[in-house]
């Protein structure tokens, strides 16, 4: 397909630079943005008399045209183009002679450009935020079943204090609506219209920008012309945003792996969402947790990338930009593939609340509680927490629990034990007891899925 900028030049493009030169095989994507962006310049153009209204309006027609062609398979892409604003260009101008080759006035492809990926990437973010919303419910609901299923809270990966799955689960929950937070604040922050900034330094034509930003619903118009065309701090900050996601699906991962292991068997995951091993009958593999956690390194190195190839280009558009939507794309498809497969797995798989609880009454994870027994009695805290070490390094020697060791070995450490201890160190008090705001009792649990649930609607 031709060139737009042909008229300088004499000699062909060579093949060899037309195909690194083109984008056309990942800007394709764009093309329905694109055809809405042009769309509203078009009108824009006829409403503020730069071009006739009933060429301004032939335009529109034949946009819409190609809109629905490409759409219902009639028209389309040459992967030959060198992108998709050439490409539409080219197929207007081809289907309206002389009245398409007005579309392109006051405009360049550098602002085009930056309109399009701003569009494109408002729409993934609100299909990402849903996907989030998805999980964030089915975690809701998952720690709704599971207030009172206690478990070993760990720290260094040792047992520590006990808490419950269903505390565990909120966790994530938190991080996951810090995420939603953050992806509504990326859009915010996008949705300023660059269309107007021309190839660099805006555009002699009476243009109105409102107008456009109105039609394509964006807040705000760029304010500095450079800036409007050279800026992809949208889509930093998205894959940043992005990273942040994968960073805690791949947390969360890492700890289905492992509780599905046999030294764990916390949690069983649907055959639905495991897989076997060629040789080994009796294996079933958390593929898909792993496979999340793998991924997160994918859009890590797409942040890295967009990060590189800004970070040291003069001021305003130079062509190394275009290899900000290869990255931004990748991280946007597996970040929307990772959850599409994630929020499922955790919504079918089955918790042991058994497995849980005893592995629960095996670390010591009461020692604490023991402690605050003695000092609820008078004793110093430090003084308590020598003597309750004292206990469990006993219990360890004589191969039994804080539970099951008898008062006479208790009180042989520190003479004020009483019996009252075995109430004190149960699990489920224990858990009762830590009331304050953020702990894992089930009413402060319930209050987080109502916090939860308040913001996903
Ligand atoms: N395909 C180009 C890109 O993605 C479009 C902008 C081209 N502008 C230019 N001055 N060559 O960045």
């Amino acid at each position: 397909m031709a060139q737009l900028w042909k008229g300088r030049f004499k000699k062909e493009l060579a093949k060899e630079t037309n195909d690194f030169n083109s984008s056309i095989k990942f800007d394709c994507r764009m093309f329905e943005e694109d055809i809405k962006g042009s769309i509203a310049h078009a009108t824009m153009l006829g409403s503020a008399g730069i071009i006739d209204k009933s060429e301004s309006e032939k335009i529109v027609d034949g946009l819409s045209q190609i809109l629905d062609d490409i759409k219902s398979g009639k028209l389309e892409i040459d992967m030959q183009a060198e992108d998709i604003h050439t490409f539409i260009e080219g197929e207007l101008t081809a289907r309206l002679g002389q009245t398409g080759k007005r579309l392109h006035t006051a405009r360049s492809r550098n602002d085009q450009v930056a309109l399009d990926i701003r569009m494109v990437l408002k729409k993934e973010i609100d299909e990402i935020s849903n996907k989030l919303k998805e999980l964030i419910s089915v975690l809701c609901t998952k720690a709704e079943e599971n207030t009172n299923a206690i478990m070993p809270g760990y720290t260094h990966l040792q047992r520590a204090q006990p808490i419950t799955f269903a505390h565990h689960l909120m966790a994530y929950c938190s991080m996951l609506c810090r995420d939603l937070d953050r992806l509504t604040d990326v859009k915010r922050r996008m949705n300023v219209l660059p269309l107007g900034s021309g190839a660099l330094a805006g555009t002699t034509y009476p243009i109105d920008r409102n107008m456009v930003a109105q039609a394509l619903g964006f807040d705000d118009v760029a304010v500095n012309s450079l800036d409007g065309v050279s800026d992809r701090d949208f889509c930093i900050e998205l894959a940043s945003a992005l990273s942040i996601i994968m960073v805690h699906l791949s947390r969360f991962s890492e700890e289905i792996i492992m509780w599905c292991s046999w030294e764990f068997k916390f949690v069983e995951l649907d055959d639905a969402f495991s897989t076997g091993s060629s040789i080994m009958p009796q294996k079933k593999n958390p593929d898909i947790a792993e496979l999340v956690r793998g991924k997160s390194g994918r859009v890590f190195g797409d942040l890295t990338a967009l990060l590189t190839v800004m970070k040291g280009i003069a001021l305003a558009y130079n062509k190394d930009m275009q290899e900000d939507k290869e990255a931004i794309f990748d991280a946007v498809d597996t970040v929307k593939m990772c959850l599409n497969a994630f929020t499922p797995m955790i919504d079918t798989m089955t918790v042991l609340k058994d497995n849980m609880r005893n592995a629960a009454a095996k670390g010591f994870i009461n020692a604490t509680d023991c402690a605050d027994y003695l000092v609820g009695k008078g004793l110093p805290f430090r003084d308590a927490y020598k003597a309750t070490g004292e206990l469990v390094a006993l219990c360890i020697d004589k191969n039994l629990t804080l539970e099951t060791l008898p008062i006479e070995e208790y009180k042989a450490v520190c003479d004020i034990f009483d019996e009252k201890v075995y109430e004190a160190i149960n699990l489920e008090k224990c858990v009762n007891d830590r009331k304050a705001i953020g702990g894992p009792t089930a009413e402060n649990v319930l209050a987080q899925i109502e916090k939860a649930r308040k913001i996903i609607v």
